[in-house]
C-alpha cells in the first residue's frame, strides 16, 4: 500500500484487570490525510501508546471506527492482518529495537523477509541508510554504533516496505537534545512532499511546536491544537 488516509471515529479502549476497567480512550476522532504529520503529546499514562497501537493494527479499539485507506483492517483474519501490518506501518519506538547479532543492512531488511517472495531489495535499503547518514556503517552492528545512529538505523528499518503510516513512540526519549534534533530533522524531512502518514507520539512541547498538525491527548480524547 503506497498511501492511505487514516480515520477514527469514536474509538474507545478499555482494558479491564480484574474488577477494573479502565478506560483509556474515551472517544477519539482522528483524520489524517496522504503527507500529513502529527505529533500527539499528553502527560504519561493518557493512553499515547494505546492510541498509537491501535493506529497501527497491533490492538484494536474495544467500540469505535479505524479505517487505513478506507478499510476496516480488523476484518481481515490474523494472517492477512499481520501482512496488512507488515506493508503498510513502520514503527519507531523509544527503544530501537535492533538485532544485535546482525549488521546495520542486514537489520534494515529483516522487514523485507517476513513474508517469502517478497521484498529483499538491497538496492532500497542501502539507499534509505544513504539517507539517513549511515551508508558508512553498513557492516557495523548495532553495538559499534552511537545512540543517534543506532535511532537512525529504526528510521530506515521503518522505511524499508515503503509504509502508508509511519508511527514512532517517543522516539527521541533515549537521545540527547543534539541527537533527538536530528532524528526529529530527519523525521520531518523525509516526509515532506511524501505521501506517507508521519505520527509521533513525543513528551516534549518543543518537538510537538515543529510539526503542521499537533493533537493531545486529554481524558481519553484526541483534542488538535
Ligand atoms: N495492555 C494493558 N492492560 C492494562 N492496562 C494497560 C495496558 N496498556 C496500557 N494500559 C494502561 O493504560 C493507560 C495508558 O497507557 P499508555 O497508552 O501506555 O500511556 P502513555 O503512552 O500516554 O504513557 C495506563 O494507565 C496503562 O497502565
Ligand atoms: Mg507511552
Amino acid at each position: 500500500m503506497g498511501e492511505a488516509d487514516l480515520a477514527l471515529e469514536s474509538v474507545t479502549k478499555t482494558f479491564t484487570l480484574g474488577p477494573q476497567e479502565l478506560h483509556v480512550l474515551q472517544g477519539c476522532d482522528l483524520a489524517l490525510a496522504p503527507g500529513d504529520a502529527l505529533a500527539i503529546t499528553g502527560r504519561s499514562g493518557s493512553g499515547k501508546s494505546t492510541l498509537l497501537h491501535l493506529i497501527g493494527t497491533l490492538d484494536e479499539p474495544s467500540s469505535g471506527t479505524l479505517r487505513i485507506g478506507g478499510e476496516d483492517p480488523f476484518a481481515l483474519s490474523e494472517p492477512e492482518l499481520a501482512r496488512f501490518r507488515n506493508r503498510t506501518v513502520g514503527f519507531i519506538f523509544q527503544d530501537h529495537h535492533l538485532l544485535p547479532q546482525y549488521t546495520v543492512l542486514e537489520n534494515v531488511m529483516i522487514p523485507t523477509l517476513a513474508f517469502p517472495g517478497e521484498g529483499g531489495d538491497e538496492a532500497w535499503a542501502r539507499e534509505l541508510l544513504e539517507r539517513v547518514g549511515l551508508s558508512d556503517r553498513l557492516a557495523h552492528r548495532p553495538a559499534e554504533l552511537s545512540g543517534g545512529e543506532r535511532q537512525r538505523v529504526a528510521v530506515a528499518r521503518a522505511l524499508v516496505n515503503r509504509p502508508a503510516l509511519l508511527l514512532c513512540d517517543e522516539p527521541t526519549g533515549n537521545l540527547d537534545k543534539k541527537n533527538a534534533d536530528a532524528v526529529i530533522d530527519l523525521l520531518l524531512e523525509l516526509n515532506a512532499g511524501s505521501e506517507r502518514i508521519l505520527v509521533v507520539v513525543t513528551h516534549s512541547a518543543e518537538i510537538a511546536a515543529r510539526f503542521p498538525r499537533r493533537a493531545e491527548l486529554d481524558e481519553g480524547r484526541c483534542v488538535e491544537a
